[in-house]
Parts: C-alpha cells; sequence; structure tokens
C-alpha cells in the first residue's frame, strides 16, 4: 500500500542525492501536479528551485493574483510573469480550435525560455508529470498539457536542452493528492478543479478579444462560486462556462436585448476519458441563471449542457 509519508521521505532523499547544488527552474500552473512537484522540490533543495508561473491572460478571474499569493504563502521561490497582452495580441482574429492551441502552446514556450534564460546556469527542468502522462506519452492535447508536446517546430527552446526531473511521474492522481496533503498544502488546492493549459481560450468558440475574456470570467466565477456556497464543488469533478459565438434576443424592462448566450457544463468522471453530465438541482441552476444575467452585462440567456462524453468531448473546442 501507498504511504504519503515514506514517499516524502525517499523522493526528498533520492532529490537531493541527485540535484545536489544544482539549480531547477519549474513552470507553475496553479493546478495540482506542478504545485505537488514544486513544494517537493522545495522540501528537498530550497531556494534552488526557481518557479516560474506565467500568466496567459485566460485564466480564471483573479486567479493570477490569488495563486501566485498563496505559492509565495508556501515559501516557494516563484516568478509571477504577466504575458496577458502577449498571448491576447497573438491570439487576435483565430478561431479555429488548434489554431488557438497552437498559439498558446508557442508562445509560452517563448515567455518560459526567456524567463528560464535569465536563471544562471541552472541544469534541470523539473515537471510535473504523472504516471498516467507517462503512459499517454504522445499527448494529442497539444500545449500545455505537458510541455514535451512541442518538439514540433525547428530546434529545441533552450530550457528543453535540461535535463528533466519528475518526482511524480511513479504516482497517480489520487496518490499526488496525498502526498500534497501529507505536504501540508491547502484542502482547496488540492481539490481544485482540473483547467486546460489553453484555459478560456477553449471556452470562448471563436475568436479571443479582452472583451469575451472579462465576460467569461466574470460568468464562470459566478457559477464557480455558486457551486461552492451550494456545496456542490467538491461533488462534480469539473465545471466550467463557455461564451457561445452567436446574440439572442431577449427583453429587459420594455426594451429588446440582443446578446450573448453561455453554456454551463459539469461533469463527473474518474480520469477525463468518459464523462457524464452532472444532474445539478433545478434550484441552483435557476438561481445561478438568474445571477448571471442580473450581474453579467452582455449576456440574456443561460443554457445547461446536458451532453455525456463521449460522443460530446467536456470541452466545447
Ligand atoms: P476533453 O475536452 O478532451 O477534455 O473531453 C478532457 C480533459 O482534458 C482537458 N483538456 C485539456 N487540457 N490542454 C490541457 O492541458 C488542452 O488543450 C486540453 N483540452 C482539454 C479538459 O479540461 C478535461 O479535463
Amino acid at each position: 500500500t501507498f504511504t504519503p509519508n515514506a514517499f516524502v521521505d525517499d523522493i526528498v532523499a533520492e532529490l537531493k542525492e541527485k540535484i545536489k547544488d544544482d539549480k531547477v527552474v519549474l513552470g507553475l500552473s496553479g493546478g495540482v501536479d506542478s504545485t505537488v512537484a514544486a513544494v517537493l522540490l522545495n522540501k528537498a533543495i530550497g531556494k534552488n528551485l526557481y518557479c516560474i508561473f506565467v500568466n496567459n491572460g485566460l485564466l480564471r478571474k483573479n486567479e493570477f493574483q490569488n495563486v501566485l499569493k498563496q505559492y509565495e504563502g508556501m515559501g516557494l521561490n516563484v516568478k509571477g510573469v504577466d504575458a496577458s497582452s502577449r498571448f491576447i495580441s497573438e491570439l487576435a482574429g483565430e478561431s479555429d480550435p488548434e489554431g488557438k492551441r497552437k498559439i498558446i502552446g508557442r508562445v509560452f514556450i517563448e515567455v518560459f525560455d526567456d524567463e528560464a534564460n535569465q536563471i544562471e546556469d541552472v541544469k534541470w527542468l523539473a515537471q510535473g508529470t504523472i504516471y498516467p502522462d507517462v503512459i499517454e506519452s504522445i499527448s494529442v492535447k497539444g500545449p500545455s498539457a505537458t510541455i514535451k508536446s512541442h518538439h514540433n517546430v525547428g530546434g529545441l527552446p533552450d530550457f528543453m536542452k535540461l535535463q528533466i526531473v519528475e518526482p511524480l511521474r511513479m504516482l497517480f492522481k489520487d496518490e499526488v493528492r496525498r502526498v500534497g496533503a501529507a505536504l501540508g498544502i491547502h484542502a482547496d488546492l488540492l481539490g481544485r478543479h482540473p483547467f486546460p493549459g489553453p484555459g478560456l481560450a477553449i471556452r470562448i468558440l471563436g475568436d479571443i478579444t479582452p472583451e469575451k475574456v472579462s465576460i467569461l470570467q466574470e460568468v464562470d466565477s459566478i457559477y464557480i462560486e455558486g457551486l461552492k456556497k451550494a456545496g456542490l464543488y467538491d461533488k462534480v469533478w469539473q465545471a466550467g462556462a463557455i461564451l457561445l459565438p452567436i446574440n439572442s434576443v431577449g427583453v429587459m424592462g420594455d426594451e429588446r436585448t440582443y446578446e450573448k448566450v453561455v453554456a454551463l457544463r459539469a461533469v463527473e468522471s474518474t480520469d477525463g476519458m468518459t464523462a457524464d453530465w452532472v444532474h445539478l438541482p433545478y434550484d441552483f441552476l435557476m438561481n445561478i441563471s438568474n445571477e448571471i444575467i442580473n450581474k453579467v452585462k452582455g449576456v440574456n440567456r443561460v443554457v445547461y449542457d446536458i451532453s455525456s462524453k463521449p460522443p460530446a468531448t467536456i470541452e466545447w473546442e
């Protein structure tokens, strides 16, 4: 049987032995895996671990600031890099889902490479790869799910010439969470829903504009906070809102409106490969729909996604 404390002791000793006084760079995403990997490495090598957390402008509302603060509170040596405007301007005009993923992947690598190059004499690249990623080593997802899937366009970025260290590569997700708990990582960080690397870009159907990003951030935030307040967040494997590329007619007072439609999605799953839509209570859906339409300017209609995977994927793009 797996015992988190024994794992921590063993892997910390192993990391010390392997890395010695070398410097290590690691990309934090706000997700469970990269966070647990960082805390383990921090325990083993302390300030020689250089964490980089990139804001691609497609994160949840206030996520960058909040998560960065949490990381600093955990004693990690982390640099927050706000590259939002660069991502958003490179994405302008692109409406193809794979095209958006490619741009985000490329810009992430460029930003990360610039940052890694500023760390003098860095020898290792740490990744939060877990066992299922190792098995599924060729990612069909593209971007940031794993940095490795970007060996494409001519010549490797400099940081990819580093030696790789992956402290979680033998662990399943539930084991990673247990290790995280043993390391004292906050339960709300360990219990976060999965969130895709390309972020809100694949939940804004069609092209991305700053205005669409902020509408979706507001909607998503009302939805996720609502799930938490109703005690439903931990009962759902993943939830999010999708901004549709169409307007629909509504009425507000005696005015006709012609505004955006958003879809809400919540799924039950164990690994994301298959998923069932969650039967959220009608009262909850009613209240959330009212709150979204009342509070978010530009949205006059909310629909709920009742499709399971397969055939529908969890994300809409
Ligand atoms: P789908 O939409 O394929 O999603 O049913 C399954 C799980 O994978 C996440 N996902 C992604 N994660 N980069 C990521 O890092 C991506 O491009 C990507 N696309 C989907 C999705 O959020 C779900 O948890």
